[in-house]
This record gives C-alpha cells, sequence and structure tokens, in this order.
C-alpha cells in the first residue's frame, strides 16, 4: 500500500512540474498535494490510536489544572504538580491545554511551561501527539507579560480601517508566538445587537458587514504567512452563534434568533471568517430560542461543518459541558451532557478542571451511544491543526527569535490604532482642539487609571491589578501633563465608578480652569461581572459633570468604555464629546493627542449609541420599528448614529454617479464619488456606501452597509472614490429563508455621516 502511495505520489509530481509555466495553479496543486500528504499521515496516526488515546485528543484543559496549588489561586511561579501532571499529561494524553498560569508569564515563563509540556507530551505518551495550546490574546499578547497592549475590538472596528485590524492580529501573532502560544481564541465575530452586553466592547460592533471586514483581516494577519510559519497563530473564531443577542442583554443568555435573521445577521461573519481559513470556532455559552449552542446538531454541523464547509476544530466554550446541567438545565449528569454536545458535533471540550469527559466519551462510545466515526471526525480535526501549526516539529518557540517584541514599531502600530479609533461626537463651536497653554481641570473616574484603558483580559482576567500594569505608560491626565506641562494642569479624582469621592473640591477648582476634561466610564469588566441592569452612565459621574456645568467653564467629556452608555441628560451640559472605547496601552497618548490637535479625529460609530434605553434599535431595523406615537415614521432617535463621527476639518461628497440605472443577472454596478477636504486640517475620511431594497417580501431593513473605504485628504484635496457592488450585495433572506433578489428598485447611498448621504436609485432585474 505503501508503495502504491509512493507511485502516486510520484506522478503527481510530474504531472505539477509539467505545468510550471503557469505558478499559481502549481502553487495551488502544490498545497493540495501537502493538504493529502497530511490527511495521510492523520489517517496512520488515527489507526493506531486506542478509544482512550482518540477521547484524550478531544480534552482540553486549564493549565492551573497541572500546577501546584487551587485552579483559581494567584500564583507567582508555576510549579507543575507531579501528580496532576502525570495523571492528565501522561496517562490521560490531553489533546489541548488553555489558560493562563494564573499570573502574567514572561515570554521566558512561557517557554518554560510548553516545552516542559510538549517535551513530556512528545516523548513519554506513547504516541508522542504534542498539545495544542489555546489562549485569550485578545487585544495582543495581553497574557505575556510586556507585549503590547491594543485596542479592544471595538476600538479597532471604529477606526472603519481593516489595514489596522490586520496590523494588530500581525503582531499579536508575533508576541504571541514569542510565548510558544500558537492558538489564539480570537477575533470574536459575534454580531452585537444589545448595547447593554457586557462584551460588546470585545467585539466588532453591530454591524454585519464590517463585523465580518474587519475578522476576516484580523484572520489574514494572523494567519497571513500559512500556519507553519512560526511567527504565525492559528485563530478561534468566536462565539457561535448569537452571544451578542441575549434577550435580556445579559452575557450568556437566552437569545431568540429566528431562522431568517440567523442567516442574515450572525452567520457572515462566521462563513467569511471560514473562507479566510479559520481553523478554529468556538461555541457560544448561551442558548438561541431556548437550545443550548453546544448541543445544536443543527447549527454546528448542518450549518458550520455542512454549509459552511468548516474542517477545523470546534470547541466548547469555558466548562461548558457543565454548564449544559447547572445553568441550561439541558442534561441530567455530566455523562449525557458530554454526548449531546459530542453528537452535536464538539469535537474539542473545554473541561478545564479534568478529564472525566474523557472516561464518559469511552463509555458511550463502548455503548454505542457515540459513533466511533463522529469521535474519528473530531480527533482528524484536533490532529489536522496541530499538523497544519506544524507542532510536531516546532512544539515550542525560542523567545530569543522574536527580537521585534515590545519594539517600537508594534508600539506605534498600537498608538496608531487607538489614535485612528477615537471618535469625535459632538464639537460645539470647535471647542477642540484645544490651547496648550491654557489652564485645564481634569478629572474624573477614567482620567489616571491604565487599567480602565486596558479593560479586562489585560494580564490578568478583569484586568483590574495595578501592580501588573507597565508604569511607563500613561493614563489619560499623564499625557495631558506631558503635553502641556504640568503647571497647567490640576487633577482632582471627583469620583469613582460608583461612588462620589470628592467632586465638590473638583467643583471648587474648576473655578480657576480655562477648560474642564471629565473622563467617564466603566469598570473593567467582562462576561458575568459586566452584566448591568442600568445602560445609563452610573449617576455619580453624571452628577459630576451636572455640578462642573454650574461653573460656566466649557467641558469636554471623554468616555472610556466598552458600551454606549446612555448620556441624554448631561449631553447638552457638554460641548465637547470624545469617545475612545477601550484604547489600550497608548490610549492615554492617543486621547490627549486628540485634545490638543497632534491627530485629527477620524473614528466613526461601529454601534449605535442609543439615546433612550427604551428605544434603541440598530441602525439596521424594520420601518414598522419606527413607528412613533402619532403613526408617523419618526421612532429612530438615537443620540449618535451608527458610522457617524466628526473631524476637525470638513469633507463634502459630490458628483455621485452609478454605473447603469437597470442592473441585469450578475452585472457589477460601479460607484464613484467625489470627496473633497474643504475644511483647515489635513484629515481621514470614511466614506460608506449602503444599500436599501425599497421593496422586499420579507419587510426590507432601513438600509445595510455593503462598502467603505477610509481615505487621506490634504486640506483642499479631492479624491474621486470606486467601488463596485455585485447581485451578491442585494440579495437578502427570502420567505423560505435562502438568500435571494427580488426585482424591483435598489438605493445606493454614499456619505461620512448618516444624515448626509447622496443617494441613487437603479433597478435590478
Ligand atoms: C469566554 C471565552 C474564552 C474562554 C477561554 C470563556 O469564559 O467566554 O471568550 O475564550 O473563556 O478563556
Amino acid at each position: 500500500m505503501k508503495k502504491v502511495l509512493q507511485i502516486v505520489f510520484l506522478i503527481v509530481i510530474v504531472l505539477s512540474c509539467s505545468t510550471m509555466e503557469q505558478p499559481r495553479n502549481n502553487s495551488q496543486k502544490i498545497s493540495s498535494l501537502k493538504t493529502n500528504e497530511t490527511e495521510q499521515k492523520i489517517s496512520a496516526l488515527l489507526a493506531q490510536m486506542t478509544l482512550k488515546e482518540k477521547a484524550g485528543q478531544m480534552l482540553n484543559i486549564g493549565l492551573p489544572a497541572i500546577l501546584e496549588g487551587g485552579y483559581w489561586d494567584a500564583k507567582e511561579r508555576a510549579v507543575f504538580s507531579q501528580e496532576k501532571f502525570k495523571k492528565l499529561l501522561i496517562d490521560y494524553a490531553v489533546g489541548s491545554i488553555h489558560n493562563t498560569p494564573g499570573y502574567p508569564a514572561e515570554r521566558e515563563d512561557w517557554y518554560q511551561i510548553v516545552k516542559k509540556i510538549q517535551d513530556s507530551a512528545m516523548q513519554k505518551t506513547r504516541l508522542g501527539i504534542p498539545v495544542l495550546y489555546g489562549i485569550d490574546n485578545i487585544h495582543g499578547a495581553n497574557y505575556v507579560n510586556g507585549s503590547v497592549m491594543f485596542p479592544h475590538q471595538i476600538g479597532i472596528a471604529a477606526t472603519w480601517n481593516t489595514e489596522l485590524s490586520k496590523k494588530n492580529a500581525e503582531i499579536t501573532s508575533y508576541e504571541s508566538r514569542a510565548a510558544s502560544l500558537p492558538w489564539n481564541f480570537n477575533p470574536n465575530a459575534d454580531v452585537a445587537m444589545s448595547p447593554l452586553w457586557g462584551r460588546i466592547g470585545e467585539s466588532f460592533g453591530e454591524d454585519p458587514y464590517l463585523v465580518s471586514e474587519m475578522t476576516a483581516a484580523y484572520i489574514q494577519g494572523s494567519q497571513q504567512k500559512g500556519l507553519q510559519d512560526s511567527t504565525s497563530t492559528a485563530v478561534c473564531i468566536k462565539h457561535y452563534i448569537g452571544y451578542g443577542a441575549g434577550r435580556n442583554g445579559k452575557d450568556r443568555a437566552n437569545a431568540l434568533i429566528p431562522e431568517n435573521s440567523l442567516r442574515q445577521y450572525f452567520l457572515p461573519p462566521f462563513e467569511k471568517a471560514i473562507k479566510n481559513g479559520a481553523m478554529g470556532v468556538m461555541i457560544s455559552s448561551n442558548a438561541v430560542n431556548g437550545i443550548p449552542c453546544h448541543i445544536n446538531k443543527y447549527y454546528i454541523t448542518d450549518i458550520l461543518k455542512g454549509e459552511l464547509g468548516f474542517k477545523g476544530v470546534v470547541i466548547s466554550d469555558f466548562s461548558d459541558i457543565d454548564y449544559l446541567i447547572s445553568a441550561h438545565q439541558s442534561a441530567k449528569n455530566k455523562r449525557e451532557a458530554t454526548k449531546m454536545a459530542v453528537n452535536a458535533g464538539l469535537d474539542l471540550l473545554m473541561n478545564p478542571f479534568d478529564a472525566d469527559v474523557v472516561d464518559y466519551i469511552v463509555d458511550l462510545v463502548e455503548k454505542g451511544e457515540i459513533s466511533i466515526a463522529r469521535i474519528d471526525d473530531a480527533v482528524t480535526r484536533v490532529l489536522r491543526l496541530k499538523f497544519y501549526l506544524n507542532l510536531f516539529e516546532v512544539p515550542y518557540n525560542n523567545p530569543k527569535d522574536y527580537p521585534d517584541f515590545a519594539s517600537e514599531a508594534h508600539t506605534e502600530a498600537n498608538y496608531q490604532t487607538a489614535s485612528e479609533a477615537i471618535t469625535l461626537l459632538k464639537n460645539n463651536e470647535n471647542m477642540l482642539p484645544l490651547a496648550k497653554n491654557k489652564k485645564v481641570l481634569v478629572t474624573g473616574y477614567t482620567a489616571n487609571s491604565i487599567n480602565i484603558l486596558n479593560g479586562a483580559w489585560s494580564r490578568s482576567f478583569l484586568g483590574r491589578e495595578t501592580k501588573f500594569n507597565d508604569p511607563s505608560k500613561l493614563t489619560i491626565l499623564d499625557a495631558i501633563k506631558k503635553q502641556v506641562g504640568s503647571t497647567n494642569v490640576e487633577f482632582v479624582e471627583g469620583t469613582d465608578y460608583l461612588d462620589d469621592i470628592n467632586s465638590e473640591e473638583a467643583v471648587s477648582k474648576a473655578k480657576n480652569a480655562d477648560y474642564i476634561i471629565v473622563c467617564v466610564g466603566e469598570i473593567p469588566a467582562s462576561e458575568k461581572p459586566s452584566d448591568i441592569n442600568e445602560l445609563e452612565l452610573p449617576k455619580v459621574q453624571q452628577e459630576l459633570v451636572n455640578k462642573l456645568s454650574k461653573s460656566g467653564k466649557p467641558i469636554i467629556l471623554v468616555m472610556v468604555q466598552g458600551r454606549p452608555r446612555i448620556i441624554r441628560e448631561i449631553e447638552p451640559l457638554v460641548d465637547a464629546i470624545v469617545m475612545a472605547y477601550l484604547p489600550g496601552d497608548e490610549g492615554g497618548r492617543a486621547i490627549s493627542d486628540v485634545l490638543y490637535g497632534n491627530t485629527n479625529p477620524s473614528g466613526k460609530l461601529p454601534y449605535t449609541y442609543p439615546k433612550y434605553s427604551g428605544n434603541h434599535l440598530t441602525y439596521y431595523h424594520k420601518k414598522t420599528d419606527i413607528r412613533d406615537a402619532d403613526w408617523g415614521y419618526n421612532g429612530f432617535y438615537p443620540q449618535f448614529e451608527f458610522g457617524f463621527g466628526l473631524s476637525y476639518t470638513t469633507f463634502e461628497y459630490s458628483n455621485l454617479t452609478i454605473s447603469t440605472d437597470t442592473l441585469v443577472g450578475s452585472e457589477e454596478l460601479k460607484i464613484a464619488v467625489d470627496v473633497k477636504n474643504t475644511g483647515t486640517h489635513e484629515g481621514k475620511e470614511v466614506a460608506q456606501v449602503y444599500l436599501k431594497d425599497l421593496v422586499a417580501t420579507v419587510s426590507p431593513d432601513s438600509k445595510k452597509l455593503v462598502r467603505f473605504s477610509k481615505i487621506n485628504l490634504k486640506v483642499g484635496e479631492q479624491k474621486t472614490i470606486y467601488f463596485s457592488l455585485t447581485s451578491e450585495d442585494l440579495k437578502s433572506i427570502g420567505l423560505d429563508n435562502r438568500w435571494i433578489i427580488e426585482e424591483g428598485e435598489f438605493e445606493v447611498q454614499v456619505g461620512g455621516s448618516p444624515k448626509e448621504l447622496l443617494k441613487k436609485i437603479f433597478y435590478y432585474k
């Protein structure tokens, strides 16, 4: 048999050599050869595996489960427990590990940890299969001490610059691999529909197209040199699916998503990610329509692995086999929960504390309750990712081979991302930029904290430990002082997150100031700790603005937060509003540079900023949703619209043209528009293209984003921007839950501000 294969192999090589004049085809053939070779290696390995070894490959434990001390204990060093190590790593031959050792490890620590794990797995287990290490390096390699920490995803989305998403991923990968971490539980491809949802800051926002584009760019950055390259990390896109749409806005809540919405809004980012080479998908902890995602065979096996053709690893979220029992109440015990999840299509179970699921899998297969074919499919996928990542050859990486770790260039890319994210939401009478020689009072909960700029997942899970901060990084206050000199800056804390500290002192100091910069926002949080009951900005922080407004001094409101917290009552009291999202380690610098005009802001909102908690809609909605109490259609009145963001300059759009008034079949629609910088500053502008289906049987959305482009324009400069749409862009989900286009009129809307879009109608047939 081996001989036959060798002959086939040679024939294929000869054939591919004869087409050398076509390099593209040739390289395609070589890559499919490699793929076949890998598949053969997997089959050969699988054939040697016992059932228990197979089940072991399906287990992902948390690193603390093999360390001395309790799982959740804070630790200063990683000390392996001989007993736990032997049991889980050698006897069970665990396939995958995730999580941190319980402290922010240096690259060298990570190297020692991963080396010990891999050397043992490869030398002391029967088959010598390396372990697949996964980690949540979600805004930079945040679990590797000293790495750059980027803005969270919502900030990246606000840049509307896919190159920055790509760059961020490239650097995150490099710095992760410097710590021997090859698999990243990122990016987050959730479409965040509820502003209450605490992880909206970890997402690319509410729009499926923006989420898809940013996710795809991130994947390109992570994996651009191929997974075999030791600067690439494999992505694990999450959370499949509907996590950002919990009915009550809470973490891990039930979402009600009918089939047509699933396909129209939630699936496209995952589909695009898979087309771009994603080899990991994490299942979401929530239920959709009451069915926990982890047992939804239709979603996992039929749609993800079937329709979308996903060939990678489907991993559960943290401890979610237990969650099927304790929270979802869908399974009566762990054996049953394991059976439901594996039969639904789970390949790797993130079962942090123990190997009990391995025993259940063995028993379930032996009793015929899970087929061996299902197990082989799961193990094949896990091994495939290990081969793709070249872990059998290079199981860990030497930190010395990564001289650019936290380099100046990486820090600069981080700063640029934070800068381009900043979104100017209000600027009455050009209050900003501020003059540097004026006296300023800086106050508020978020003014002097690195932790708040970084949010959760920053060296520790909730990111609240000040001892892990890099002392060279600047808070907003530090950066302002550096910019204008300490003598002109007065600082009073004012408030904590929920409590007053010394707001009266702030009021009294306001008398001597020319301007007041009030920095408000959210406490670092994720998952359950990020759940809130009230979307309004905490009262005490609003009250500070209220009191300061009595001084009559101009107020600049700076917001550091993942969510759009409601500010309806204080908005009229302030002259300028700067939204910084969760801008990361360079956020202080970036904010101060915007305030003082070194940077012209160019971010645009990646979500709709609600004005009232009882009036929240995404920008795409049905006309019926916006009927008002007078039976009119003025019921959509957000504080700020999706896609909105001001600049220190002005841009004028003109001459919108489309290539035809009647688009037929699969023809392309070419769009051109002129954009001119008509103001006094050089600046970047995001041109947005929306499409509106004027009549459709399934009630059409108000509009949908279909293209965007970020350009730079000098003062007085004009550029023509071109876009092209195809019939694919016109499609929406029809009555039978499939993508269709109905003949009729569509409207193209183009511009940089949601209220000032140029429009053209064409007919599709
Ligand atoms: C989170 C995931 C994360 C996983 C592993 C879960 O609790 O929901 O986003 O990837 O933990 O840390």
